[in-house]
C-alpha cells in the first residue's frame, strides 16, 4: 500500500494503525527484514504470545528489559509489552524511536495509581522515601525516589537504612510480601494486578491433591493467601530459573500464562499447569499484554507508528528514580 493512501487517523481513534495487510505475507520474514533495514530491536516480555517471544531479539522480565533498553544501540525499539515498559525504554532513550504496536496495551496495576491522588497521598507523608514498582506511569515515577521490579525489590529496599520510612506503590500484594521479607513497615498504596488477583486458592488446593508432587510457584503480585501456600515466589525470570533448576517435574504456575512457553522450551520433559482462575474464562491471560499480535508488530515497524512520545520535562523527572534502580541493581550484580 502506498503510504499516502494510508489513513493514519485510526491511531488516535483505536490506538494502533488499523489497515489491511496482504494475508499471504510471511510476517516472520517481513519483520526480520524490516528490523535489519531499520536497525530496529524487538524487545519482548515473557507474557507475550509464543510467536512474538520466538522472534524477539531479547526476551526478559521488567528489569532485564529496562537494562537492555538502556544498552541497545538500535535506532528503533519495537516494544512487545505494555505501555509502562515502552515508556521506560523511551525515558532511558529519549533520542530513539520507541514503538508500541497497540497504545491500548496498558496495565491494571499502573491504572490503580492515578498521579493526582498519589501526589496527595505522598504529601501526607513528607518524610517518606517513595519506592515505586516499575508497573506505574511515568507521572508516578516522577513522584518517586527509586523504582524497583520484582527481581530487585528486596535489594532496593535493603539499600536504604532500616529506619527509613517508606511508601511503596502501587502494588499492595508485592508491598505486603516485601514488608514480611524485609521486616519493614512500608506504607502501601492500595493497587493490584487484575491477572494476579484472579487465582482461586480453593481450586489450587484441589489441583494439588491431584498432583501431590507439583511445586506451586507464584509471582509476588499474587494475593497473600496464595503466596502463603507457594513453594517458591519470584519474578518471571526467577520463576523460570527455579522451574529449570528444581528437580521437581510438575509445577503449578501462578502468574500470566505467557511464561509457560519458555518454561516448556527450557524443560521439555516437565509438566507446567497454569494455576486456575476463580471462574472459567482465560482470566490469567493479561488482556493488555495479549493486545500485541504479529500483524500489529509488522505494521508498527513498517510505518513506524504508534510511537511513545513524552515531554522532555517528564522524561527528565522520571529518569532519575529509574537510573537509581539501575545503579543499585548493578552494584548488587542483579540482572533480570
Ligand atoms: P516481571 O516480569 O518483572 O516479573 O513482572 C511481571 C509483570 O507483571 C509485568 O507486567
Ligand atoms: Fe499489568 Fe498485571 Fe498485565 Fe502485568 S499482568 S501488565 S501487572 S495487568
Amino acid at each position: 500500500m502506498n503510504i499516502k493512501d494510508i489513513d493514519f487517523s485510526s491511531i488516535e481513534k483505536k490506538g494502533f494503525l488499523d489497515i489491511e495487510i496482504d494475508p499471504s505475507l510471511d510476517l516472520f520474514t517481513e519483520i526480520a527484514k524490516l528490523k535489519k533495514e531499520k536497525n530496529a530491536i524487538l524487545l519482548a516480555h515473557y507474557y507475550q504470545e509464543a510467536d512474538i517471544q520466538d522472534i524477539a531479539d531479547f526476551l526478559g522480565d521488567s528489569l532485564a528489559l529496562a537494562q537492555k533498553a538502556k544498552q541497545t544501540d538500535a535506532d528503533i525499539i519495537l516494544f512487545a509489552g505494555v505501555h509502562f515498559m515502552a515508556e521506560t525504554a523511551k525515558i532511558l532513550n529519549p533520542d530513539k524511536k520507541v514503538l508500541l504496536p497497540d497504545l491500548n496495551a496498558g496495565c491494571s496495576l499502573a491504572d490503580s495509581a492515578p498521579a493526582g491522588l498519589f501526589k496527595a497521598f505522598k504529601d501526607k507523608h513528607p518524610d517518606h522515601t517513595v519506592i515505586s514498582y516499575i508497573n506505574c506511569t511515568a507521572d508516578i515515577k516522577a513522584l518517586s525516589d527509586i523504582i524497583c521490579t520484582s527481581s530487585n525489590a528486596e535489594a532496593i529496599i535493603n539499600s536504604l537504612p532500616t529506619d527509613t520510612p517508606i511508601i511503596f506503590a502501587p502494588d499492595k500484594n508485592l508491598g505486603g510480601y516485601l514488608n514480611k521479607k524485609t521486616g519493614r513497615n512500608m506504607i502501601l498504596w492500595n493497587g493490584a494486578c487484575m491477572v494476579h488477583e484472579i487465582f482461586s486458592v480453593e481450586k489450587i488446593i484441589k489441583l494439588q491433591l491431584k498432583h501431590p508432587n507439583a511445586k506451586l510457584i507464584a509471582h509476588p503480585e499474587c494475593e497473600e493467601a496464595l503466596l502463603a501456600k507457594a513453594d517458591y515466589i519470584g519474578s518471571t525470570t526467577q520463576l523460570l530459573k527455579y522451574s529449570k533448576e528444581n528437580e521437581a517435574t510438575e509445577f503449578i504456575v501462578a502468574t500470566e500464562t505467557g511464561i509457560l512457553h519458555q518454561m516448556m522450551l527450557d524443560s521439555p520433559s516437565k509438566t507446567f499447569i497454569p494455576a486456575p482462575p476463580t471462574n472459567n474464562c482465560a482470566c490469567n491471560d493479561c488482556p493488555h499484554m495479549k493486545l500485541n499480535t504479529l500483524e500489529k508488530l509488522y505494521i508498527a515497524l513498517k510505518y513506524e507508528t504508534p510511537e511513545i512520545l513524552m515531554s522532555e520535562e517528564l522524561i527528565v523527572a522520571s529518569r532519575k528514580p529509574i537510573e537509581r534502580m539501575l545503579e543499585i541493581s548493578k552494584a548488587a550484580g542483579l540482572v533480570g
